[in-house]
């Protein structure tokens, strides 16, 4: 009887050791890469992502699958960014998100237009 050989579902990410360096809450962090910002974030021991608009209670990650939501915070000036589904890359300014944010208007141009009238 012989058994057929299994590979594993899984493997690590080659390269994935490799540190970037990136700015969170203006202090500056060596994050893991080739990972999202969610992932690097948490590998570099940050807990806490947003707080809620009303309580204030404090958020991390939860599905790392961009379904919950919980790991929003602000990229280079963009607030409301799902840091799991945004690659991380040396450079970013990174803020955790207190609280509500205002979105900037899905179309700035059009609606300036409409003001011009
Ligand atoms: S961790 Fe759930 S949307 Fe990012």
């Amino acid at each position: 009887m012989s058994c057929q050989s299994t590979h594993p579902l899984f493997k690590p990410l080659t390269g994935a050791e490799a540190l970037v360096d990136i700015w969170f809450n203006d202090e500056p962090l060596s994050v893991p890469g080739e990972r999202s910002v969610a992932a690097a974030l948490l590998a570099a021991g940050v807990s806490r992502f947003r707080a809620t608009p009303v309580s204030g209670s404090p958020r991390a990650p939860y599905c790392m699958m961009g379904a919950c939501f919980e790991c929003l915070v602000e990229i280079d000036g963009v607030p409301s960014r799902q840091s799991c589904m945004v690659q991380v890359r040396a450079g970013m300014r990174i803020y955790s998100q207190e609280g509500a944010r205002d979105l900037p208007p899905l179309n700035a141009d059009a609606a300036e237009h409409h003001h011009d009238r």
